[in-house]
């Protein structure tokens, strides 16, 4: 990937939401401390990324969280604000995030509220999170189970992504970000077209797909966010997907990746509403190339319940958003009983189609 990068000097108080590729793993630090132009940094990572990728971390204040979604919690948000306290951070410091979409929520989460807010570069280190959830400001941790339910918005002012440090990203983890990627995809016709004829180089990783494939997502999603950073209009399209895939990893207390939920729920909620019938069977055969998951097995009043208690929706209806094309979105939004009904059928249609029990 040749560096390119939208602002070489250090962060103003205009910067929001800037994208910087950079080739390698070497940049990545020097860059952030270019970005922080001196301030004081205090980063927040995880126990594998520190082990993997120790390159990016600076030699003081790093604090490294336990892997994984049970890491996002507010505990842990206050643990980090605890330690940053006794570092003597002030609110002129910069929070940096180095890792997944777990950290990166945290991280922002805690850059919202540490003494009223202080700035945030995010550096996503999952395909997740360079696609997709280091990119417009949403933060948050879990609260009893259900995703996000705490949380700002907080705009990094510069998200940092190399897609060389994908290289490392256990398979499973792959296959999370080709969930968020789908979904980016099924929004963006063109995007759609170089998932579709590239998806066995994306699949192998093949270093020129994977470039072209983060840096067109993670535009689109920046252009999205920049025109609606608070999700008031045209941003509820990034949730495709989003209403039953957190509505079965609550049910299912996280036992798959994030964006293996997201995939199911594309499936499942493009099958509940009103599709168009092409563009359907076209992104169930792309979500099956990228390895489509088991579906656990809840009864639909169960995911329904889940689903109810989404932040999107009120109280008795659901929001679902399908796609009659790629680019082109609406949302069909059901009440509780019209879901059991649509769940059950598409639950039905997606075992014949995949020919599981
Ligand atoms: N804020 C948003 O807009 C937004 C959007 C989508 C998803 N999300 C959130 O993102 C989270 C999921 O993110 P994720 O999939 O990145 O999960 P994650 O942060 O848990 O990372 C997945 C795993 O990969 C490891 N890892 C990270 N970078 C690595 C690397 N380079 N090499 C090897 N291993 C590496 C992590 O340690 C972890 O074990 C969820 O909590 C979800 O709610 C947020």
């Amino acid at each position: 990937m040749s560096a390119i990068s939208n602002n070489n000097g250090s962060i103003t108080e205009k910067s929001e939401n800037e994208l910087v590729f950079l080739s390698s793993a070497e940049l990545v630090k020097k860059t952030v401390a270019r970005l922080s132009g001196g301030r004081r940094v205090f980063t927040v990572t995880d126990e594998n990324v520190a082990r993997l990728h120790p390159e990016l971390l600076p030699e003081r204040d790093v604090c490294v969280l336990k892997a994984g979604e049970d890491s996002k919690t507010l505990a842990n948000a206050e643990n980090v604000c605890r330690e940053m306290l006794r570092a003597g951070i002030t609110r002129n410091s910069i929070v940096v995030a180095v890792g997944g979409g777990v950290v990166g929520d945290l991280a922002g989460f805690v850059a919202s509220v540490y003494m009223r807010g202080v700035q945030f570069i995010n550096v996503p280190t999952t395909l997740l999170s360079q696609v997709d959830s280091s990119i417009g400001g949403k933060t948050g941790v879990n609260l009893d189970g259900y995703k996000n339910m705490l949380g700002a918005f907080k705009m990094p002012t510069h998200i940092v992504i190399c897609p060389s440090l994908l290289a490392t990203l256990p398979e499973r983890e792959w296959r999370c970000g080709m969930g968020e990627l789908i979904k980016t995809a099924a929004l963006q016709p063109e995007l759609y077209s170089f998932v579709t004829e590239n998806i066995e180089k994306l699949n192998s990783r093949e270093p020129f797909a994977v470039e072209k494939a983060v840096s067109a997502a993670a535009n689109f999603k920046k252009k999205v966010t920049d025109e609606d950073p608070t999700e008031k209009g045209n941003r509820i399209i990034l949730n495709l997907g989003h209403t039953v895939g957190h509505a079965l990893e609550k049910c299912d207390g996280h036992k798959l990746s994030h964006g293996e939920y997201v995939m199911l729920g594309i499936e499942l909620e493009f099958c509940m509403t009103d599709t168009d019938c092409d563009f359907r069977n076209s992104i169930f055969e792309l979500l099956e190339k990228a390895g489509m998951p088991e579906l656990p097995k809840y009864t639909a009043e169960e995911v329904c319940f889940a689903a109810k208690s989404d932040k999107k929706n009120s109280e008795w209806k659901i929001t679902l958003l399908g796609e009659i094309g790629a680019g082109k979105v609406f949302a069909s939004k059901m009440s509780g009983g019209e879901f059991v009904e649509n769940y059950n059928a598409a639950v039905k249609a997606f075992r014949e189609r995949h020919g599981r029990a």
